[in-house]
């Protein structure tokens, strides 16, 4: 024992050898995985990008993430939302990437930050400033030299930045990895003698940053060493990286997809992500990184394109508004356990295959200290099958894996579910709780307008013969820019005998733009999904005399992606007018007139501090079905907690605002009714997005997030600008809330059939019922439940022939004003007279939360 006084010193070591650990972590990597601390490590990672939702919304998202059995969160850096011009930086609200960055670490998470700096990501531009479009010389990721001088100083900003708060795993923060460019070995080809000097150059260039962490660069096949290549796909079992002494990782394992405004909505089974993952660390995977985790929203003008919409949900285990979508994030979660039980077996073991049949293999690995976990698979998209593995026999269901962490019980299927389910609905308020409308005796409409004027507002800020490119005039300061001309007809002279109308044709690069001809709106158009230039013909009116033509040309969010896409451009390219006795008129070469914007845009009409700059106009009825137009309200938001949208089912194409926030674009155009909708989605097989389309005929987006933390308790300005026509006293609230949770349990796991040779199977654990409504809400109906043989799903169970009478009242009794109970699937549990015999029973239960 040593004297008290050397005691004392070793204390003190203690404690500062506890301090300096904490101060750094040692994170680098082997041919297998990241090793992290002299551990190797199997990650499970979540895209959670910053500014698709609000700071008060982070610590949430990374909660939640954390809770589904998720270690690292991801971002992208949006450089263009940070360095708004040459050298002037933004870093607040939304984009205060340090305050995200240390919530992370306060909830003892890892981070990866994918720099990019061009990022692709749905976002406007790819992330790229639109100003350094117009840097002379510039072309965007190739060996150019301003672009390159561009790129490396913002990346050093960030990296600085994160140097200074001591945010690198090499300083003690969370940062474990970091992305330069992205997506680049798919185009660089693409590039020609500038795209792999390009590529090395980046690589070098992130090297040089010194940031103590491994570098990484997705899709990117010559990754020079130490830079690691990882995978982006819906499925990446069959990638492996440039070089045996590197990790195989997965940066972008996409859960969902995004939609374009005018798709059908694309969603991925839970099944099938969990199949992909499984096969992932089956064969040899060590990081997996579902892109997006949350999606969120595009707010602002901050969506890619063309068309990509506001919402970026995506499908992904949170939604939009950062509720958990059931039963995708629990059924990830269970994965996330299964798989983490047999990390050290995988991460040090050995790996043998075994074939369990003509499209069935097992992967088992052994370890030196005795532990085997095994991945059964079944490849076949239609047929299960009962295989033999270790003198077990088990049962796969089609395009499945079972894990089985000691290589004998199934602790998880992917193909099946066993986690809770819920239905989320938009429940309507109106925009003025009515409580609110009574007490401050406010009329049912009370909206001001004020209508744009059409064509030049103010002084023109171009002329020009002939057509200009619309993105080279606007250089994306607005959505906006007018086209105008005008020009003679003479009646007699011009129109057809047969009485048959003047037409106009009208080509564009895109996006999208609508006619106003003599100050009326004649027609809009538009491009559709990936394809933004457009041609289309319409019948005008046209008048005796000087005829006026103006065009509100839009962009609906810049290219993000594709070789040299910053040249693509956006406008008119020709207008005609043809079916006139004379054959037709080429308006192309005429004398153009432009206007960049709108007035109330300019004016900043939207900000409450701006508002004044126009004269409102108010009126009890307010206008309907009218362009151009801007409407503003005093709004009050809906009470309680849940997520507020705004219901713009009604309204026709525009943009919105609460209290000078952009909520964003909105737009409720719909898909076909001859696009590819199913109502149920078999998981089975590769998947590809359009391959479960939902809301096939609907709009793709109707409901628009705002944030709680955008409103106040009382006094919220809500701004509207509509651009085509709309009906305003239909906009409502939507409060979004998860109504019902289900659960649906057999009374045996019927994948597990039990040893041939000696009986000696472990007694099965999973007859449990879990539920559990959110945080703060309590279990308060039970809307069905039956043990038995129960039919359907989550919204429409019906009872089958066995049912158990006193099934509700057992539910009731464990369940009723909880947040959340287990019911043991025995036979005990619901009375002791045994009425079907022979019968697997199931339980499933729907229960409401409030
Ligand atoms: C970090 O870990 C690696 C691999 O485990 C090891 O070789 C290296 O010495 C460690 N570095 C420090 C500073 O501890
Ligand atoms: C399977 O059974 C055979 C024959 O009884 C036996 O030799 C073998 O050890 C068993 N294997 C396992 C993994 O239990
Ligand atoms: C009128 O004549 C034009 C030109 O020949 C033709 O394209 C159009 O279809 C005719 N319209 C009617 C209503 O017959
Ligand atoms: C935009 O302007 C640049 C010159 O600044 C020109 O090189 C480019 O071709 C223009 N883009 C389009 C689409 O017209």
């Amino acid at each position: 024992m040593m004297p008290l006084q050397q005691s004392g010193y070793s204390f003190f070591f203690l404690i500062f050898f506890f301090f300096a650990s904490a101060l750094c972590t040692n994170v680098t990597y082997d041919h297998r995985a990241l090793i992290i601390n002299g551990q190797r490590k199997l990650l499970m990672s979540a895209s959670i990008h910053y500014p698709r939702s609000v700071p008060a919304m982070w610590p949430g998202l990374v909660a939640a993430a954390k809770e589904g059995g998720i270690d690292v969160i991801e971002s992208y850096v949006f450089w263009n939302g940070h360095e708004i011009s040459p050298g002037k930086y933004y870093f607040g609200g939304r984009f205060d990437l340090v305050k995200f960055v240390k919530i992370i670490r306060d909830a003892r998470m890892y981070m990866m930050l994918r720099i990019g700096p061009f990022v692709a990501a749905e976002w406007n531009f790819g992330g790229v400033p639109v100003w350094l479009h117009y840097v002379p010389g510039t072309v965007f990721r190739t060996d150019s030299e301003p672009f390159k001088t561009h790129v490396q100083s913002f990346t050093t900003y960030i990296v600085e930045m994160m140097k200074k708060e001591r945010l690198f795993a090499s300083q003690g923060g969370p940062i474990i990895l970091a992305q330069v460019e992205n997506e680049y070995g798919d185009i660089e080809s693409v590039y020609g003698k500038g795209g792999k000097p390009y590529a090395m150059w980046s690589a070098k260039m992130a090297l040089s940053q010194n940031i103590g962490v491994p570098w990484i660069m997705c899709q990117q096949y010559d990754a020079p060493d130490p830079v690691i290549n990882t995978c982006n796909s819906f499925y990446c079992d069959q990638f492996q990286p440039n070089s045996v002494k590197k990790p195989k990782i997965w940066t972008e394992n996409w859960p969902g997809w995004f939609n374009t405004f005018g798709s059908a909505i694309r969603q991925r089974p839970p099944e099938d992500i969990a199949y992909a993952v499984a096969r992932f660390f089956q064969n040899g995977g060590s990081l997996n990184n579902y892109y997006m985790y949350h999606g969120g929203t595009n707010f602002d003008r901050t969506s890619g394109g063309p068309f990509i919409t506001t919402s970026y949900d995506y499908d992904a285990p949170l939604d939009e508004y950062g509720l958990l979508r059931l039963p995708k994030w629990g059924h990830l979660k269970d994965l996330h356990k299964a798989i983490k039980l047999c990390e050290h077996a995988l991460l040090y073991g050995e790996a043998a295959l075994v074939t369990l049949g003509p499209l069935q293999e097992a992967t088992v690995y052994t370890d030196l200290i005795g532990n085997c976990a095994a991945f059964l698979a079944n490849l076949d998209e239609e047929m299960d099958k009962t295989v033999v593995f270790q003198n077990k026999s088990y049962h796969l269901l089609p395009w499945s894996v079972s894990i089985l962490p000691d290589c004998r019980n199934v602790e998880f299927n992917t193909a099946m579910i066993t986690s809770q389910s819920s239905i989320v609905e938009m429940i309507p308020e109106s925009l003025q709780a009515s409580s609110f409308v009574q007490e401050k005796g406010l009329k049912t409409s009370n909206w001001d307008f004020f209508v744009e004027k059409i064509g030049v507002w103010h002084t023109a800020d171009l002329k020009k013969t002939g057509f200009v490119d619309h993105i080279n005039t606007t250089k994306d300061t607005t959505d906006y820019l007018w086209y105008t001309t005008s020009f003679h007809f003479h009646r007699d002279q011009g129109l057809l005998r047969n009485g048959s109308l003047p037409v106009l044709k009208v080509e564009s690069k895109g996006h999208a733009v609508h006619v106003f001809v003599n100050k009326k709106l004649q027609v809009s158009s538009s491009g559709n999904g990936a394809g933004s230039s457009f041609k289309f013909e319409s019948p005008i009116t046209l008048k005796h005399g000087k005829n006026k033509i103006a065009l509100l040309s839009m962009t609906v969010g810049l290219q993000n992606a594709g070789p040299f896409y910053e040249w693509v451009g956006a406008g008119l390219t020709s207008v005609k007018i043809s079916h006139l006795k004379g054959g037709s008129i080429d308006l192309s070469s005429n004398t153009w007139v432009y206007k960049i914007g709108l007035e109330g845009e300019y004016k900043n009409i939207y900000s409450e501090e701006h508002a004044k700059k126009v004269k409102w106009i108010s009126m009890d009825e307010v206008p309907k079905n009218q362009p151009l137009t801007w409407y503003k309200t005093t709004v009050h938001p809906p009470s309680g907690q849940d997520p507020i949208a705004l219901d713009m089912e009604f309204m026709g194409k525009g943009r919105a605002w609460l209290n000078g926030e952009a909520i964003g674009r909105y737009w409720p155009r719909k898909s076909s009714i001859h696009d590819k909708c199913s109502s149920t989605c078999n998981y089975r097989g590769k998947f590809f997005p359009d391959k479960c389309g939902t809301g096939c005929g609907q709009p793709t987006q109707r409901w628009y997030h705002i944030p709680r933390s955008w409103f106040r308790p009382s006094g919220n300005t809500l701004v509207i600008f509509e651009e085509k026509g709309g009906d305003p006293s239909k906009i409502k609230f939507a409060r979004r809330r998860a109504t019902s949770i289900c659960g649906s349990v057999a009374e045996a796991y019927p994948l597990d059939l039990g040893s041939m040779v000696n009986a000696n199977g472990k007694k099965d654990t999973k007859t449990n019922l879990y539920l559990a409504c959110s945080h703060g809400s309590f279990i308060s109906a039970i809307k069905f439940a039956s043990f038995g043989t129960p039919a359907g799903s989550c919204g429409s169970y019906s009872q089958g022939i066995c049912h158990y009478a006193n099934s509700v009242h057992v539910v009731k009794e464990a369940c009723l004003n909880k947040n959340n109970c287990a019911i043991s699937l025995s036979e005990k549990t619901f009375g002791n007279n045994i009425i079907c015999p022979g019968t697997i029973k199931k339980l499933s239960v729907e229960v409401a939360c409030s």
